[in-house]
């Protein structure tokens, strides 16, 4: 299904986000007939730009990331337009008045605007205010839909403040907070896979599942976003957001309906069965790292603090694992470790579900255990692995898996997380961005961690290219149980 005909004011065009993610997205989206072709995007910063060297700069980031040439690319740019606007300043967003009349009259859109805020987090209170102080906000003519990239706040008192900020401009049927991993395919497979297979509903709660554990592991360190990172941390930049949706994927019940509001209902209730932790909790239940300096083959990799935007005191944590649970009925006594890092062994996002073991030892070598490897990326898949007997004399047992890749599907072309998501919020479908009550229960459970940590958390070094602090192995150790080690 298209897109219906609508405007898209970026604010932030001449950042990152814009030039990497959201015009290349708008790009594929266009090329793959998804757009309208009475589609336009206004981009909107503080630096002067005609609409033409908006457009030249759009072109050289789309050749660079998406290798576009031709036609296809000339008539793209063609939709594309720029305003100057000093963003914090209301009585300077008078100057969008004109320029949106005249798209939505050029391209015939009955008024529908998009804005999506690429701006620091600072302006995510301001922009709503301003838009409203010319009526920018309201829905006489067309709807009106805003999309806040992440951070969503600080802390939970951030958070809630700026939900009033932005409620008192906008509803929140208007608002689409963004969060990239709800548009990744893999993960939304994971509902796909628990709700469409009566092969695994009934296994899928404390009766056969021993514990979880997720992993977004990175290789990378925080390569240019140094200043905006030691803000941060591994906490706010993965955990509070990515991982605990990912958490909510893996973990909520099941939806009457696929729709905004019954899928977000379950996400929100199971955030909200998070089992709180107390600092008493918390010193034997979560392991903080930061990347060291180290010598990585030939190459010597810098550590944490020698990156650029960062103190050379920092404790900013680049590594958190933690154990939690969830206080109900279907979960009730399985741990669910969770734990991301930077300069880590791998790039990998996966969830694992480990599977009790058979009640009684029948053959006297150990079974393997029974797992099943959901890989978000890369390598998008699913790995059953189980335990099968070795040809020969005896009962010995070997592990085997039964493979799935996303890359066997021949044909299916998968649309990247910010075209999916950009394309549902033209379309007006919320069900893949985060409601207010699931962003507030995600930063009800991390509030008390992030005061732990500034009350004097430790946070431990770890080499580059490792799997984080030896201190987060012992983390699982104290159960009996070893972190996956993926490829
Ligand atoms: C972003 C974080 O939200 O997600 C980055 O700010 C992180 O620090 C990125 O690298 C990871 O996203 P992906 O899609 O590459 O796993």
């Amino acid at each position: 299904m298209k897109a219906e005909n609508n405007c898209i004011v970026i604010f932030g065009a001449s950042g990152d986000l814009t030039h990497r993610k959201l015009i290349p997205a708008l790009y594929n989206l266009y090329k793959i007939g998804r757009l309208s072709e009475n589609f336009s995007v206004l981009g909107v910063a503080r630096t002067e730009l005609s609409n033409e060297e908006f457009r030249e700069k759009m072109r050289s980031a789309l050749i660079e990331h998406e290798k576009a040439d031709g036609d296809e690319l000339n008539n793209f740019c063609s939709h594309l337009y720029y305003q100057a606007v000093n963003t914090s300043d209301a009585a300077d967003y008078v100057k969008l008045i004109p320029r949106l009349d005249e798209l939505h009259d050029k391209y015939k859109t009955c008024g529908n605007t998009l804005y999506y805020l690429s701006t620091p987090p600072s302006l995510y209170g301001v922009i709503p205010e301003c838009l409203a102080a010319h009526g920018l906000n309201t829905e006489e003519f067309g709807w009106k839909r805003i999309i806040v990239e992440k951070p969503f706040g600080y802390d939970m008192k951030t958070a809630k403040e700026l939900d009033v900020q932005i409620h008192r401009f906008f509803d929140e049927h208007q608002i689409y907070r963004i969060d990239h991993y709800l548009g990744k395919e893999t993960v939304q497979n994971l509902l796909v896979l628990r709700f469409s297979n009566g092969l695994f509903e009934p296994l899928w709660n404390r009766n056969y599942i021993d514990y979880i554990e997720i992993t977004g592991a990175e290789e990378l360190g925080v390569e240019q976003r140094g200043g905006y990172y030691d803000g941060s941390g591994a906490m706010r930049d993965m955990f509070q957001n990515h991982l605990l949706q990912v958490l909510a994927m893996v973990a909520m019940e099941p939806p009457a309906i696929i729709n905004a509001d019954s899928m977000r209902d379950e996400v929100a209730k199971v955030l909200y069965c998070l089992h709180p932790l107390e600092p008493n909790d918390l010193q034997h239940n979560l392991v903080l790292g930061q990347y060291a300096a180290t010598q990585l083959n030939d190459e010597r990799v810098k550590g944490y603090l020698e990156e650029k935007g960062v103190p050379p005191d920092s404790n900013t944590e680049t590594y958190m694992a933690l154990r939690c649970k969830i206080d109900n009925w279907r979960w009730a006594g399985v741990p669910f470790y969770v734990r991301t890092g930077k300069r880590l062994a791998a790039r990998v996002t996966e969830v694992v579900i480990h599977f009790k073991k058979t009640p009684h030892p029948v053959f006297s070598q150990e079974a393997p255990e029974n797992k099943l490897i959901l890989r978000i990326q890369p390598d998008e898949g699913i790995s059953m692995r189980f335990g099968l007997k070795k040809p020969g004399a005896g009962f010995e047992a070997k592990e085997v898996s039964m493979d799935f890749r996303y890359s066997d599907l021949n044909g299916a072309s998968l649309l990247t997380a910010y075209e999916r998501l950009l394309l549902d919020a033209m379309k007006g479908d919320a069900t893949l961005f985060a409601r207010t009550d699931a962003v507030h229960a995600c930063w009800k459970f991390v509030q008390p961690i992030l005061d732990y940590k500034a009350n004097g958390g430790r946070v431990y070094e770890y080499e580059a290219g490792s799997w984080g602090p030896v201190e987060a192995d012992k983390l699982i150790a104290q159960h009996g149980r070893v972190w996956r080690k993926p490829s």
